[in-house]
């Protein structure tokens, strides 16, 4: 199969979506003919925002980059990359420590289905970024809106005022 032929499957937690994912997605429809985003849940993960906030700001921002499909991934990864017909998955590659992990789920994903993962390194420009520091530099009221949609910006900074007002669940110490 020709990689225009091959149908991908982005996925993430975006939480929240940033400059780098786009990056990351934008890249995938240049290599392959079809890219679909999956807005997952990593069970080790504590998220800022909930699933359907994932997805609607995931779904505002990739509106952006015209053809790309957003959807929910429910269950094992490699289920929904099956249901979609998707021979690919995926992921950018920012650091060394993002390796391992990446590995083991490339690994995994390939020993239950013999999908393929793709590892596209960050690029120069978003490769630093990381939902993880977004979070945490928000969250000490420092702005992040370079690195992020308007739209996700004004979510962000939406939240974690409605944290510290206590009016929404969690605690900003737990970012
Ligand atoms: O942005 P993240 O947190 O690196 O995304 C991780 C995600 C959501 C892609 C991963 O946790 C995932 O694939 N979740 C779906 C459940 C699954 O298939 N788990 C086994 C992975 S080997």
């Amino acid at each position: 199969m020709r990689p225009a032929d091959v149908v991908a499957v982005c996925p993430g937690s975006f939480d929240p979506v940033t400059l780098g994912h786009m990056d990351v997605v934008e890249r995938a429809m240049a290599l392959f003919g079809d890219v679909i985003v999956g807005v997952g849940r990593n069970s080790k993960k504590n998220y800022l925002f909930d699933f359907d906030e994932r997805m609607r700001l995931t779904r505002d921002a990739m509106a952006k980059l015209t053809g790309v499909r957003v959807m929910p991934v429910d269950g094992l990864l490699v289920d929904f990359c099956r249901s979609q017909g998707a021979g690919v998955i995926v992921k950018g590659l920012r650091f060394a420590s993002d390796f391992d992990h990446e590995l083991q789920m490339a690994h995994m994903n390939e020993a239950m289905t013999g999908i393929e993962t793709v590892l596209l390194i960050g690029s120069r420009l978003y490769g630093s970024i990381s939902s993880t520091l977004l979070r945490e530099v928000a969250s000490n009221g420092g702005d992040i809106a370079a690195f992020v949609t308007p739209e996700v910006d004004a979510a962000v900074r939406a939240k974690v005022a409605a944290m510290k007002a206590g009016t929404a669940s969690g605690s900003v110490d737990q970012l």
